[in-house]
């Protein structure tokens, strides 16, 4: 079946974070639900076409934006999207800025990520089937690129590499926490893109974060600390800037989908350490 999935037409799935519960311009519109074994995924998916493509949307926090960042059911998540036929993932997410030259407002294609969380399942594979997959280059650089060519295209304010701090949650960071951060030269700060990229390289998706920044945390002598409402409010400013990236860079992607050359669908190739029955 991977064989021949190398060939399929891309389908594109969306997730999208605070501030995003639906994409506009889709065409062919159903919401469905997709059950899975790993429990509920946050809410059913929108599946749709964009520009005639395929596209699979997923509300990370449900509808109405009911579910807290450490009681997501990532696996359920990632495994509904891949049980879509999703191939490639892009992650719509809100994040805090740790330096000074990542403005609210700017997009940050994050190419690393250190992972704080610590209580959230990260992992498909449990007793019984043992796998580690490679986290070293853990955003695909394909979907990287594209990203950023339609950026360029668009004229955003689009800054390529950078590493995302995911944090616990759900109260925001103290003022030392933020330093230590930035002292650990990490570019910005988010409570849900772990494990969900740790999930997404499991599943052999081809995954990208679209970091879009809406505050400067609690660290900046000179702007506000971070608030729900200035999340939101500034989400709501770059809504139409991040629906027009995500029109622009599907078809970009969805070309007949030849083998990622990052290997993202070959993650599993050399991971799994349990050896097959007799
Ligand atoms: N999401 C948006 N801003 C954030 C911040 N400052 N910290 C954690 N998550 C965030």
């Amino acid at each position: 079946a991977r064989a021949q999935n190398d060939q399929v037409e891309p389908v594109i799935g969306v997730i999208g974070g605070s501030g995003v519960y639906e994409i506009e311009g889709l065409t062919h519109k159903a919401w469905k639900r997709i059950e899975s074994p790993f429990g509920d995924p946050s809410d059913a998916l929108l599946f749709g076409r964009l520009k005639g493509k395929r596209v699979v949307f997923l509300p990370r926090h449900g509808r109405g934006h009911r579910i807290p960042p450490s009681q997501l059911n990532y696996r359920a998540n990632i495994d509904a999207l891949k049980r879509a036929g999703v191939t490639e993932i892009l992650s719509l997410s809100a994040v805090g800025s740790l330096r000074e030259e990542l403005a609210p407002g700017d997009f940050v294609l994050v190419d690393q990520f250190i992972d704080r969380t610590f209580a959230r399942e990260k992992s498909f594979f449990d007793t019984g089937l043992v796998a580690h997959v490679s986290m070293a280059n853990p955003v695909c650089g394909r979907l990287g690129h594209c990203l950023q060519q339609a950026g360029d295209t668009l004229g955003l304010t689009m800054h390529q590499g950078g590493t995302y701090l995911a944090m616990e949650g759900p109260q925001f960071s103290t003022r030392a926490e933020s330093e230590l951060y930035r002292s650990w030269n990490c570019s910005v700060i988010g409570m849900t893109n772990m494990p969900e990229a740790k999930l997404a390289r499991e599943a052999e998706l081809c995954y990208a974060t679209i970091a879009m920044v809406t505050d400067y945390d609690c660290w900046h002598p000179e702007h506000e600390h971070v608030t729900v409402d200035g999340v939101i409010a500034t989400m709501l400013q770059n809504a139409s800037k991040a629906r027009h990236l995500i029109e622009t860079v599907i078809p970009l992607l969805a070309e007949k989908r030849a083998l990622c050359p990052q290997g993202c669908q070959r993650a599993l190739d050399h991971a799994v350490v349990t050896q097959p029955p007799e």
